[in-house]
């Protein structure tokens, strides 16, 4: 019709329909293109920069004949208008928006150093397994406790030096009309006559692990540490049975070889009392190791030695023994004030340092390390 009308040449009604449909592709190539834009500046600048699109549209004006000029000028000056509009409206949307934090999946994560248990939670699950293999059951008493089961049921009066407040810490709270005041415990023996009174009958296995309290601070003391303690109860239990277990823990938890021997003693809950000792796990049970560089032969160290001043005496044990900790055969008042009768049945118990068994396994010198916090010790274990 426009032909007709206007007697146009085909080819260039050809050119016009060419164009406006170009409006129109580049109409929606910008509309995609805001959908997925990254950076609305370049956008800007593809569509209404100097060599834009709108710009390369307009410059093909004059290729349009006078009539059409108007048409085409008003459809492209339309689509500048509505592109330059949502180019704003994008740009205030982006400006709003909070910039996303950026997260590079290809960098190597952060490696956070690992964490292990403490040296006295490993021995403690040690000791509770090595039990538990022969019958024993783990239990854990209050280390607050009353002094009934710290002392009175253990056969200790109260005139017994240790319930003196130079040995024992009393907390200060109201005393029980019956069972005396509170402790912090210094002892895991208080389990023993309430292990008794929970289990009613023997046989009884118990081994019970708790923090204990005394008022020392030393190399080998601190004011809190954990104690073991073995109680067995039942039919004819003698001290045969008694040094078959020691032997068994002492060969597990501080290896082959490993021996014990009992010294007589005296604690007011076991009739006979003894000190349990293992064999140094240093120099084996001898007394004596080989010389070490720290220590010179009498008279320099340039002399040619013999070999029997190249043997000295072992610094850990100075004896070829080590002390365990205390034992002894139940006290019959301590059975019987936990309701077992002596005349049938009869037991043995013993309560060792935890922080001292590790200090013997490991061959170290200070057990306040323990608790000092510092890492580069305990992360040997
Ligand atoms: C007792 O505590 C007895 N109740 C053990 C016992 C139980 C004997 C059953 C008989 C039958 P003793 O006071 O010796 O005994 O302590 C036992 C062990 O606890 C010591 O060998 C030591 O290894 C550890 N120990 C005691 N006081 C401290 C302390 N302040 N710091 C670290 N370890 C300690």
């Amino acid at each position: 019709m426009l032909a007709k009308k206007e007697g146009l040449s085909t080819g260039i009604l050809l050119i016009i329909i060419c164009l406006m449909a170009t409006v129109d592709d580049i109409k929606n190539q910008f509309e995609k293109d805001l959908k997925n834009v990254t950076d609305i500046e370049l956008l800007e600048i593809k569509y209404l920069g100097r060599n834009g699109e709108i710009n390369k549209l307009l410059s093909e004006i004059k290729n349009i004949p006078d009539l059409e000029k108007k048409i085409y000028g008003q459809k492209v000056n339309a689509l500048k208008v509505s592109i330059n509009q949502l180019i704003d409206t994008k740009k205030k949307e982006l400006q709003n928006k909070k910039p996303e934090v950026f997260f590079d999946k290809t960098l190597p994560g952060k490696v956070y150093p690992k964490g292990s248990l403490h040296v006295v939670s490993l021995a403690v699950e040690e000791i509770t397994k090595i039990f538990e293999k022969i019958g024993f059951i783990r239990v854990s008493y209050p280390e607050v406790d009353w002094e009934y089961y710290a002392f009175e049921a253990l056969n200790m009066p109260a005139s017994h030096p240790a319930r003196d407040d130079v040995e024992t810490s009393f907390i200060d709270a109201p005393a029980h009309p019956k069972l005396g005041k509170m402790v912090l415990t210094p002892h895991t023996s208080n389990g023993q006559n309430r292990e008794m009174k929970r289990v009613g009958k023997p046989p009884i296995r118990m081994i019970n692990i708790s923090k204990c309290y005394r008022p020392n601070w030393d190399a080998t003391h601190t004011p809190m540490f954990h104690q073991f303690e073995g109680l067995c109860v039942d039919t004819n239990i003698t001290i045969a049975n008694l040094k078959g277990t020691l032997d068994y823990f002492a060969e597990k938890y501080f290896g082959k070889g490993t021996k014990t021997r009992l010294r007589p003693h005296h604690f007011q809950f076991t009739e006979p009392s003894f000190e349990v000792d293992i064999s140094c796990t240093v120099c084996k049970g001898s007394g004596h190791v080989k010389r070490s560089f720290d220590s010179p032969p009498p008279g320099g160290s340039l002399r040619m030695t013999t070999s029997k001043e190249n043997v000295v005496k072992c610094k850990v044990c100075k004896s070829g023994w080590l002390e365990l900790g205390g034992t002894g055969m139940v006290h019959p008042n301590v059975l019987k004030e936990g309701g077992i009768d002596p005349s049938a049945s009869s037991g043995w118990a013993f309560g060792f340092g935890i922080e001292r068994v590790i200090m013997m396994k490991y061959g170290l010198d200070d057990i306040r390390n323990y608790y000092s916090g510092d890492i580069r010790f305990l992360e040997q274990f």
